[in-house]
């Protein structure tokens, strides 16, 4: 409690919205589960970096890679890419003291704290809109990998509850504009000229105290997401976790195309 307290107080952060919105809130309470939870979540991780490297085989060139939702880098092969990229871009909106510890120790890491989206801005301000241009993007080059890491069914989240709490958002035009969230995501990655790597959860499912299934869902907003070519079961929520007594565990998979 009192290190989740001095991590709110003491993160830096550039993208003005990102503590008023939650964001802060969620990469620290995602820390906290992390530490609680590391034995269910090491496989996952392990997964993760996989799929990166084997995105990372397909590119004819290594001048940079870009990896979206960099968060706690615990999913990335950092010190490998490091190696065998001029540049190693990572995007977040925010990242904790661990996260930056660990890039500095790279001489060609880059933090860049953004939103991805280009939503957010106007999000804050109750409007369901985004830009088209991403001002940060100018800072990246000659992107040979991008890869979207566990953060395409997450885009939409936070914003929504945002507008719904805040602004009074009715769920049908939040299902609609969650929807637009995702598919823009996808569009960008599609603008890329080099190797593409979209991880992640496929599918949601919840099960209560004797194992039952109680809940079972697609996370994606509607928006078919390319099929997976590798996927693993990640246990994001063990049991004891859980304030209502279920156990969530995510399908997590893998797409990589040129
Ligand atoms: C499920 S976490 C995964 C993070 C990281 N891959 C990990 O495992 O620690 C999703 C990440 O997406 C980031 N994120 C959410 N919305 C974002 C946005 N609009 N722009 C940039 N990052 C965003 C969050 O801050 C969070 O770190």
């Amino acid at each position: 409690m009192l290190k989740a307290l001095f991590q709110f107080f003491t993160t830096p952060y550039f993208v003005p919205w990102v503590r008023k919105m939650g964001f802060l809130y969620e990469a620290i309470a995602m820390d906290g589960r992390y530490h609680r939870c590391k034995h269910q979540w090491q496989s996952h991780f392990e997964y993760c970096q996989q799929a990166i490297l084997k995105a990372v085989v397909k590119c004819e060139q290594k001048r940079s890679i870009l990896i979206l939702g960099a968060g706690s880098l615990k999913d990335i092969p950092l010190s490998t890419l490091s190696e065998q990229f001029e540049q190693v871009y990572l995007v977040d909106l925010v990242f904790l003291r661990s996260a930056r510890k660990q890039a500095a120790t790279f001489e060609n890491v880059v933090l860049i704290e953004a939103d991805v989206t280009g939503c957010l801005e106007h999000v804050f301000q109750g409007k369901m809109h985004c830009d088209r241009s991403l001002p940060w993007l100018d800072k990246v080059e000659e992107i040979d990998c991008v890869v979207s890491l566990n953060l395409t069914t997450q885009l939409p989240l936070i914003p929504i509850s945002w507008l719904m709490k805040k602004h009074n958002l009715q769920t049908e035009a939040a299902g609609k504009f969650g929807t637009e969230m995702v598919e823009q995501h996808l569009a960008l990655l599609n603008g890329f000229s080099g190797v593409k790597c979209l991880i992640s959860d496929r599918w949601i499912t919840e099960y209560d105290v004797s194992g039952n299934q109680v809940d079972g869902f697609d996370p994606a907003w509607d928006v078919p997401l390319p099929e997976a070519e590798i996927s693993w079961d990640w246990e994001v929520i063990p049991l004891a976790e859980s304030t209502n007594r279920t156990s969530q565990i995510n399908q997590v998979g893998a797409t990589i195309w040129r």
